[in-house]
């Protein structure tokens, strides 16, 4: 469909979380939007709202828009390849060689469209996301990102050791330096896309930067991401090069990266955090951002997320492309599930394996907590959607939306996104 307002009631067979343990499902419900805000779902639409349009997407699903807490812009070239080496043998042969491509402007353009637009017409509404090193690309990719209508944030990457000649900048000052032309030259200048502090991960990063980064996140309000506690050599790595610290999250704590809960950190992985970690992950209000396929692909291992979610720490999803091989959401959803089935079946029989329940939690409204009231159809909610057909999953069985929204997780094969909103604002239409 084509809908050009902001204020409007879609029809259709909807789905949200309630809570962690309750998807609430009404078949033929309205859900209204006004000015970009959701007023709610219902199975009767209420009298107020009878004077504004509506659209009847008939069978089709209607679901909360996802957030895609953990992804690389750059690496979405190479996404699908190079999947047989373990973390710090995958970044120097394949990742920091093709981000150092990105100095080139012209490449960057053409990879980054790539990206962009196939950001517009997946299932992600919201995503944070890995640049380069690079200013001039990555503001390249804000702009296109702007121009998609998702809504996100966007770090120019910061790196001052271990990249190799092509993907290191000169010092610890000079990183800030170009970090801070960066911040100048966007000031003002989007919407829906904001500047989040990159520092890559404690390797990558001297004591001095890492300072620096968590200096300049105070005194400019802004939010940091990194990566922690992914795979053992990186942690093991990380003892020595900060060996006054505690454990690994302790590291960006003393530096003061892991920020507060105004201004969350993000943290991707998490795969080998204990108490001692999840105690400062939960003290400081960050999130995590679980990348369950990069964490395959790697052979990486597979984070406790009950654990996390017991401890009352944020948990999002990631897709963290290229690591993870794409950045369809409901693929991640799905080996966010069969990887904490095999936690809890090889690993640790305390550990539950998490419910489609909690993982549908975690892919819309967890991690869309993150940017505020966002991820479900409640009142005051900012409405993100994804309207979906799976009329062509053919099948005898007469089916509830709780199944179809779960078949579409487990089995994504004939599953089409027909529109798309994110603030109220149609971002994509198939017809
Ligand atoms: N740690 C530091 N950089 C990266 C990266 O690009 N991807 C992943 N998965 N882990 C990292
Ligand atoms: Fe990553």
């Amino acid at each position: 469909m084509n809908i050009s307002d902001r204020s409007f009631v879609s029809r259709g067979e909807i789905a949200y979380s309630e809570n962690k343990n309750e998807i609430k499902t009404i078949s033929g419900g309205y859900l209204v939007c006004e000015d970009g805000i959701c007023r709610g779902a219902y199975a009767e639409l209420p009298e107020q709202y009878a004077m504004l349009p509506i659209y009847n997407y008939g069978k089709q699903l209607i679901v909360p828009g996802m957030t895609d807490l953990h992804t690389h812009a750059p690496q979405y070239s190479f996404r699908g390849i190079g999947m047989d080496a373990e973390l710090l043998e995958w970044l120097n042969t394949y990742t920091f060689p093709e981000e150092s491509k990105y100095a080139d402007i012209e490449y960057a353009r053409k990879a980054y469209n790539y990206f962009a637009e196939d950001l517009r017409r997946s299932f992600t509404t919201r995503a944070v996301v890995f640049g380069t090193i690079h200013n001039e690309a990555t503001i390249e990719l804000m702009n296109m990102l702007e121009n998609t209508g998702v809504v996100t944030y966007v770090g120019k990457v910061n790196m001052d050791r271990n990249g190799g000649e092509n993907l290191q900048e000169q010092s610890a000052e000079a990183s800030i330096k170009a970090t801070e032309d960066w911040l100048m030259a966007i000031d003002g200048r989007y919407e829906n896309t904001m500047p989040i502090l990159t520092p890559r991960f404690v390797p990558s990063c001297s004591d001095e930067l890492l300072n620096l980064i968590g200096k300049l996140a105070d005194s400019r309000n802004l939010r940091i991401q990194s990566h922690l506690s992914e795979n053992k050599s990186e942690i093991a790595w990380v003892r020595e090069l900060v060996p006054n610290s505690t454990s690994y999250a302790n590291a960006y704590e003393l530096f003061g990266n892991m920020g507060t809960a105004e201004r969350p950190t993000i943290m991707a992985h998490c795969v080998y955090s204990d108490e001692k970690e999840m105690e400062i992950l939960k003290k400081h209000g960050a999130y995590i951002a679980h990348c369950a396929d990069s964490n395959m692909n790697l052979t990486s291992g597979i984070a406790p997320v009950r654990k996390f979610i017991d401890a009352g720490i944020n948990v999002g999803l990631g897709t963290d492309v290229a690591a993870g091989s794409s950045m369809n959401m409901l693929k991640t959803i799905l080996i966010t599930l069969q990887a904490s089935k095999m936690y809890y079946r090889l690993v640790d029989t305390d550990v539950k394996q998490l419910t489609f329940e909690e993982v549908f939690f975690i892919a819309t409204e967890g991690g869309g907590r993150y940017f505020g009231k966002v991820g479900a159809f409640k009142e005051g909610y900012e409405f993100d959607a994804v309207i979906i057909d799976d009329g062509k999953m053919f099948s005898t069985r007469d089916m509830s939306i709780r199944e179809r929204i779960e078949r579409m997780c487990y089995n994504d094969a004939d599953v089409v996104i027909m529109d798309k909103f994110v603030k109220g604002r149609q971002i994509y239409g198939k017809l």
